[in-house]
């Protein structure tokens, strides 16, 4: 049984591209849905190519509360249980974390709580840290504070610039999210205060280290 899944996005969707692949080489999850608040995502050619519905809903000149509630209306139109975001530039923050409570999940590239907000990447690599990575995490009203599921980390090399330091974070971000999707679809998450316990499948961690 494949738990429908719905994508929200607003640019490139590699990390959708990953979910696809592993979607496409079986797992517990398929996605039912893309949707983008900008028309031009390539992350919506990206779910046409794989035959997968995907639906642009702007947010230009609309009340918070009645773009979500757009977004949820299309969510369940195609059926998704679960909610994943992949690089959506928007906060949620009314009706759609109240239609889908504790089923939003979203990744992050930091090492949260370090360097919320946008350019992860680029904060840490300006601060001058040594380990940098990414976070997934479950979505609450703040920005990127909900509780951690899983974290990936990657040395920041002396050459390195941003850019070269972003590529290495992303392959990180494409090994863990397909695994953490297939975590939480399996019921395998269990949320206790900031917390989240995981039941583990064997072999598995909730980190990955990456050179
Ligand atoms: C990634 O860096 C992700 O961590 C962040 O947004 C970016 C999305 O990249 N939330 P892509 O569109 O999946 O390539």
């Amino acid at each position: 049984m494949n738990t429908p899944v719905g994508v929200l996005l607003s640019g490139s969707g590699t990390n959708l591209q990953a979910l696809l692949d592993a979607a496409a080489e079986g797992t517990s999850f398929r996605i039912a849905v893309v949707i983008s608040n900008r028309r031009d995502a390539h992350g919506l050619e990206r779910a046409r190519q794989a035959g997968v519905p995907a639906v642009w809903i702007p947010h230009r000149g609309k009340e918070r509360e009645a773009h979500e509630a757009e977004l949820v209306a299309a969510l369940r139109e195609h059926g998704a249980e679960w909610v994943a975001l992949a690089g959506y530039m928007r906060l949620l923050k009314t009706t759609l974390l109240a239609a889908f409570p504790q089923r939003v999940l979203n990744i992050h590239p930091a090492l949260l709580p370090s360097f919320p907000g946008t350019h992860g990447q680029r904060q840490a690599f300006e601060y001058g840290v040594r380990i940098a990575g990414c976070t997934l995490h479950f979505v609450d009203h703040g920005t990127d504070t909900g509780p951690i599921i899983a974290q990936g980390a990657v040395p920041v090399l002396p050459d390195d610039d941003e850019d070269a330091l972003k590529a290495r974070i992303l392959g990180l971000e494409h090994e863990l999210y397909p695994r953490v999707l297939r975590w939480a679809v399996e019921g395998r998450l269990r949320i206790d205060g900031r917390r989240v316990h995981v039941d583990l499948p064997e072999g598995e961690e909730a980190f990955v280290w990456a050179r």
